[in-house]
């Protein structure tokens, strides 16, 4: 399915019946809506007005399309701030943060979840049966412009609350955290403070709590709003819609509350997010790195277990990037098909018709503001064109290879990078991409869950190393490569006592991280034997009589095997990375391929995708008459299809 994001509250009402007649000639089958309109469903405390909206609904729906419902917490409205001032969410320097943008709540104030109550049960009573409501989206991107975290004094009783029920007294409180150290030792539960303006370093072991914490509140409250739907809108999916690269709470808790995740992929932006090399940028600037999408689809495939859409696609230029880039053209249908390949049931672009007013006058849509199609409008028709030539898609079959991605190691090494350039976001990003230039097709699976059925597991780290995970790493047949820091702290962000990787780990890999090292840029370690390469930014000093596989130029071991497990002493770069696929795939009797570095391919049952990233053609592995999309001679930006 192809859909879009619109906002009948911006146009006039005069216009809505053409947009959607036009929608469905476009090809969009589906509508998002509602998503921000919070001040013009309850104009004042209690009273609501839905003329609007039932007829904006009315419009949408008589034309043929679908609609998923935004519930529109993301944006209160005026007088709840007037009448809750509280409900503001406070920066890290006591201020609270103000109206004027979206996002201005925290969940920790009452006031605010009695008001959410109250619209979303007056939503949910006032459109749950429509029978073409299918689905329901909980609030906007939790989490955008750093709003999972708040710092005022309701956050504080809070995260106060909730260490008393994971700590029961306040003595196990002080030895979780260590609070011996610098004479931290409380004697109450209401002398805890939040981790931030302290005079120098906070104890991670703090963080780690308060992100804990904060991760839980988001997922109460979309569970708040997720029981709502569920009672009053029976039978329709009830989802969130995630951001790319954004690890401040458990994404995959929440995804076991939903029938289907859904997450916004703004490829181009996400280039310039991301610590990337400069070169590497403009490389990349007008069509995305090309892993940057699949592995975010590979992992909200798996936060929905299984199931996913893409809740807003970029249509074109967005605004809030350092830089703004026009895509190549041919990109926004590449981006289409490669989360369809990818298994997005679907697409659903961001916006309908780009508007002239407020923040986002300079963000494309389908329709340009002077109503003609853009030219990610175009392209979008283009995909509706050849989804109807191939038919329905496939169901996805699993990858044979894993890579344990995890919310925890993501927190860890913020709180302690140790190295200033230890990033998670784009260790993981770089031990996928090795593996996709390979040409194979990778899953994300969370640690713990089922490893059975994959023949190589990826850990590119895993600090915390949890029962679960640990039970999953013994059960399966898989080659299982874990990183650096794997095993490296407990629950408590404690250095284990038997030192990394700990004492479980060690049971199954007899191995001591004796020391650790971070590593400025320029500095690197070069390591030869099964895999040569180049280790840069971190290094681990290990002691073992394991087997010796790959070593350091200064004799140390790199990469070290017990059996099918097998350990890496530092960070990769890509040179080592490439050999180290290649030498686990051939270990794992995968075949491989070898891509140019702008090519990626991507199998959904017996589908197989091609997309090509850059400005060059590629020839591809099969005969013309199988291609049921594209040409044997793949063009720059283009995309084929191909039946096994
Ligand atoms: C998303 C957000 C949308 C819109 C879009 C612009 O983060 O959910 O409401 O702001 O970005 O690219």
């Amino acid at each position: 399915m192809l859909g879009v994001c619109y906002y009948p509250e911006h146009w006039p009402e005069e216009i809505w019946a053409d947009d959607a007649r036009r929608m469905v000639e476009t090809g969009i089958s589906v509508v998002r809506i509602a998503e921000f309109a919070w001040s013009r469903m309850e104009t004042a405390p209690g009273v609501f007005d839905w003329s609007w909206l039932d007829r904006a609904v009315e419009t949408l729906t008589s034309a043929g399309l679908k609609l998923v419902l935004g519930t529109p917490t993301a944006a209160p409205p005026r007088w709840l701030v007037d009448l809750h001032p509280e409900i503001l969410p406070v920066d890290r320097n006591g201020q609270p943060r103000l109206f004027g943008s979206r996002r201005h709540y925290t969940p920790a104030s009452p006031a605010f979840i009695e008001a959410t109550r109250r619209i979303v049960t007056a939503m949910t009573e006032r459109y749950g049966h429509h029978p073409a409501i299918i689905g329901w989206q909980v609030d906007n991107e939790f989490g955008c412009d750093d709003t999972i975290f708040s710092w005022g004094s309701l956050d504080r009783s809070q995260f106060q609350a909730w260490l008393k029920t994971r700590y029961g007294t306040i003595d196990g409180l002080n030895t979780a955290w260590g609070n011996d150290f610098w004479s931290m030792a409380l004697t109450d539960f209401a002398q805890v403070e939040l981790p931030a303006r302290q005079v120098c370093d906070v104890n991670p072991a703090v963080q780690l709590d308060f992100m804990r914490c904060r991760s839980d509140l988001f997922l109460d409250y979309f569970r708040l709003q997720a029981d709502i739907i569920r009672a009053q809108a029976p039978g329709r999916f009830v989802t969130h819609n995630f951001m790319g690269f954004s690890h401040t709470f458990d994404h995959f808790e929440m995804g076991r509350q939903m029938d289907v995740a859904s997450w916004d992929s703004y490829p181009l932006g996400r280039v310039e997010s991301l610590p990337f090399p400069e070169a590497e940028r403009n490389r990349w600037a007008r069509t995305g790195h090309p892993d940057i999408s699949g592995l975010q689809h590979d992992l909200y495939r798996a936060v929905g277990n299984g199931r996913f859409w893409i809740m807003e696609q970029q249509p074109g230029p967005v605004n809030w990037a350092n830089w703004n880039a026009v895509p190549e053209r041919g990109m926004v249908r590449l981006w289409t098909w490669e989360a369809l390949a990818h298994g997005a049931e679907a697409v659903v672009y961001f916006r309908w018709r780009q508007y002239r007013k407020a923040q986002e006058q300079m963000h494309a849509g389908l329709l340009r503001p002077d109503h003609a199609a853009s030219q990610g409008g175009k392209e979008a028709q283009r995909v509706a064109e050849d989804l109807r030539r191939i038919g329905d898609l496939p169901a996805t079959t699993p990858a044979s290879v894993a890579l344990v991605f995890d919310y925890q190691a993501a927190w860890v090494t913020q709180f302690q990078p140790q190295g200033k350039d230890f990033d998670y976001r784009m260790l993981k990003l770089r031990w996928y991409e090795a593996f996709r230039r390979l040409g194979i097709d990778v899953d994300i699976v969370e640690p713990g869950a089922s490893l059975s059925g994959y023949r190589l597991v990826l850990v590119p780290t895993l600090p915390i190393l949890t029962e679960a995970a640990l039970k999953a790493f013994a059960e399966t047949d898989a080659l299982i490569l874990f990183g650096p820091r794997t095993g490296s702290k407990d629950e408590n962000f404690a250095i284990p006592q038997s030192l990394p990787p700990g004492p479980r780990l060690q049971h199954l890999m007899p191995l001591t991280v004796a020391e650790v090292e971070s590593m400025r840029p320029g500095l690197s370690a070069s390591v030869s034997g099964a895999v040569c390469g180049t280790v840069t930014r971190w290094r681990d000093y290990i002691e073992t009589d394991l087997d010796i596989l790959s070593r350091f130029a200064d004799g140390e071991p790199a990469l070290v095997a017990a059996g099918r497990l097998h350990y890496l002493a530092g960070w990769p770069e890509a040179d080592l990375l490439n050999t180290l696929a290649r030498y686990l795939l051939e270990k794992a009797d995968l075949a491989i391929l070898d891509l140019p570095d702008h090519i990626r391919l991507r199998r959904r049952g017996p589908l197989t995708f091609a997309f090509n990233y850059g400005p060059e053609s590629w020839t591809v592995p099969v005969a013309a008459e199988r291609l049921l999309l594209g040409e044997a001679e793949l063009k720059p930006y283009d995309v084929a299809c191909w039946r096994m």
